[in-house]
């Protein structure tokens, strides 16, 4: 019976006039040498800067949306406490042979970030690579709960994502447009207005393009994409 009685009835139902996230993730990663910029080993330019600055400090990081594990594997050799969430199992099952092979300790942890158990209050750091613009705009005021609920006092949150009409993708479409199309568009894009707008309860840090990085390098950066820190 599709009578919509509470709050996550409305959720499931415009969830429902959007692509499936799972079997489409477990597609994308099903084939490793593909080539998918993002499916090399090393970590986001901007993520090494704020563990060099000293910005970012060891302790308990929460990664959404991890996908192969390349930057978690670099938080947990820095010596961060790390737990990694994804809802691909293919993406976990390459990002734990990777730790493995470098003998890295991650908590990994197949769940949509969605449906998952909140510890209130616990990490000192969030990391989003490339998740928040797959997210569905009536699933982001969540997606900022659960940044808010789950990062201590002083935690800093970072992310990167597409900019608007960037190089590799970035839709400038409007919010209501997204379901009148029935599609992200391959993913929204973002600026750094939006960013302020959407995080506006946080610390705004730094905001700014994504350094691009000719690989092989020891760090990843893409060009159309950008960073931005926040503190709570
Ligand atoms: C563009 S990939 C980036 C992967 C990784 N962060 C990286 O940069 O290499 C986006 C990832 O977000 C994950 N994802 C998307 N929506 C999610 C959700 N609701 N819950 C958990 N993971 C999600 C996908 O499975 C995918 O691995």
């Amino acid at each position: 019976m599709n009578l919509m009685t509470t709050k996550e009835d409305l959720m499931m139902m415009l969830d429902d006039m959007l692509r499936e996230p799972t079997a489409f993730w477990n597609e994308f990663y099903a084939d490793r040498e593909k080539e998918v910029p993002f499916f090399v080993n090393s970590p986001d330019e901007n993520l090494v800067h704020y563990v060099q600055q000293g910005i970012v400090q060891k302790g308990a990081v929460l990664e959404l949306g991890c996908g192969a594990g390349r930057n978690a594997l670099y938080l947990a050799k820095q010596g961060f406490d790390v737990h990694a969430v994804d809802l691909s199992s293919a993406a976990l099952q390459w990002a734990k042979e990777r730790a493995a092979e470098e003998q890295a300790h991650i908590r990994f942890e197949q769940a949509n970030l969605f449906e998952m158990p909140i510890q209130a209050n616990y990490y000192d750091f969030i990391y989003d690579a490339g998740c928040l613009h797959h997210i569905a705009p009536h699933r982001r005021l969540q997606y900022v709960e659960i940044v808010q609920r789950a990062l201590k006092k002083g935690g800093y949150f970072a992310v990167n994502c597409f900019a608007e009409n960037g190089a590799y993708g970035g839709s400038a479409m409007s919010d209501w447009e997204v379901y009148r199309q029935g599609s992200l568009q391959g993913g929204l894009g973002y600026t750094k207005e939006k960013l302020q707008m959407i995080f506006k309860d946080l610390q705004e840090v730094e905001i700014r393009a994504m350094q691009p990085i000719a690989q092989p390098s020891a760090m990843f950066g893409l060009d159309g994409f950008i960073v931005g820190i926040f503190r709570k």
